[in-house]
């Protein structure tokens, strides 16, 4: 840490904050999202998106972009709600599309850089009627839409994020049922990664015939899960088979184009060959990973956070959300630096409702990142997850990843410490030695005590 402080970040580094339509927008009633918030059981204290952060309402979310701003941020990721753009088949909304053009020109007018996802996590209702990613028509009636986006937005977006986290959807709403429509399959979710994966592609070739110039990328979890016991064999296997079968798949896809198993049987797709102009990393945690044989129904691995690493505010299961590990996020950007790919954070953070450990998460994570950088991973930007806290999912409005805290009932607004250890660093580009003696003094003792 001591030699990385005061060290500027690369010349045009973008600092911002993620976001996706349904966790911020609200009223957000046309996708299958909205529909399963509605049935009791799904949602933490069967809670609802609800209002979200009012976002669609005029100047609703042009209020937080002002917020960004005067917290020295450049940058914001967004996505576009498609439900909203395409509220039924081949019907496409003007008004929504003019929405999305007052809210990505308020980004520019204040300097903020839009990034835009193309699909978070929702779907329209008539999408999922059709069977949604398990359907073989998805990716043309995706590639339609993302046409249809770029063509009309595309002069004032520059950068695009095809799929957040295919491999999360699939396995929280096909594997392991948390997310609609909440299956509980093994081969579902191999398939909507497959389609998604088709889709993304689509989308990349769909965008850069309108626009050479065009920044377009996938953007996956990743989670490095790893041996629990760094020398035992068992655990090595175990910490690798869920490695390739959760993000490294799909990885080397966009890469040389074959849909190895368990994506397909080694068929080459012209369209996914080489499809991703940088790649977008969203990075929470780790897991430690045991071989298990009482484990069969994951893969003989059990996954858990190291009992004495620092933890964050626990879910709904009783468990914490993640454990803080910036050495895992270095080792992870230093390994994708071997692509060759521009890399941008597209989403890093934690739930701190009392922001006790967010500004030191801060500090350490962007160490980290600071440290891949000097050896050499072409890492272009870092977004926060979050601005403002937002509903979270199945985990509603519990747990809080925001800089700025967020009361859905009243909407009202109060900006957390953290957020001004973010817009130092944001400022400076660099983390200077005055914030970390303000906001994590213990990171410095332990830097210059050479631990
Ligand atoms: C998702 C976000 C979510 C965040 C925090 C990511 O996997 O892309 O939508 O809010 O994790 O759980």
């Amino acid at each position: 840490m001591s030699d990385l402080v005061n060290r500027p970040f690369p010349a045009g580094f973008l600092w911002g904050t993620a976001t996706a339509a349904h966790q911020v927008e609200g009223d957000n009633r046309n996708n299958q999202w909205w529909a399963w918030e509605q049935t009791p059981g799904h949602i933490y204290q069967n809670q609802r998106s609800g209002l979200a952060c009012n976002w669609w309402a005029p100047g609703g979310a042009e209020a937080d972009f002002d917020r960004a701003q005067a917290l020295g941020q450049n940058a914001h990721r967004l996505s576009v709600e498609w439900s909203r753009l395409e509220p039924s088949e081949g019907v496409f909304d003007a008004a929504a599309f003019r929405r999305y053009r007052g809210m990505l020109s308020a980004l520019r007018d204040r300097g903020l850089t839009p990034m835009v996802t193309l699909h978070h996590f929702t779907n329209p209702l008539w999408f999922e009627a059709q069977g949604a990613w398990l359907n073989p028509r998805s990716v043309g009636l995706f590639q339609r839409f993302v046409e249809r986006v770029a063509g009309e937005l595309g002069d004032l977006v520059g950068l695009w994020c095809t799929i957040n986290e295919p491999n999360i959807h699939a396995a929280l709403s096909y594997l392991l049922g948390e997310h609609p429509p909440g299956l509980h399959s093994i081969v579902a979710p191999f398939r909507v990664m497959r389609n998604l994966l088709l889709a993304h592609a689509a989308a990349y070739r769909a965008i850069h015939r309108l626009d050479g110039r065009a920044q377009v990328g996938l953007v996956l979890h990743f989670r490095p899960f790893v041996p629990a016991t760094a020398s035992a064999r068992l655990d090595q296997w175990a910490a690798a088979v869920q490695n390739y079968l959760f993000s490294d798949c799909l990885l080397v896809a966009v890469g040389d184009g074959v849909l190895r198993p368990p994506l397909g049987y080694g068929q080459t797709v012209g369209s996914l060959i080489d499809s991703s102009d940088f790649i977008g990393v969203n990075f929470y945690t780790r897991e430690l990973m045991r071989f298990d044989l009482r484990a069969a129904g994951n893969l003989f691995g059990r996954r858990f956070f190291a009992p004495s690493g620092e933890t964050s505010d626990v879910t709904r299961s009783g468990l914490p959300y993640s454990e803080c590990v910036p050495d895992s996020l270095e080792e992870l950007l230093l390994r994708l630096a071997t692509m060759g790919k521009p890399i941008f954070i597209t989403e890093c953070g934690l739930p701190d409702a009392d922001d006790d450990q967010r500004p030191r998460f801060l500090i350490t994570h962007l160490a980290a990142v600071q440290r891949a950088i000097q050896a050499g991973a072409p890492v272009k930007g870092f977004f926060h997850w979050t601005l403002v806290d937002n509903f979270e999912w199945a985990e509603g409005w519990q747990l809080r990843f925001g800089l700025i805290e967020l009361d859905p009932a009243t909407q009202a607004r109060r900006v957390r410490a953290s957020a001004q250890t973010y817009a130092d660093i944001c400022r400076a580009n660099a983390i200077t030695p005055a914030v970390v003696q303000r906001d994590a003094p213990e990171v410095l003792k332990q830097a210059f005590s050479g631990s």
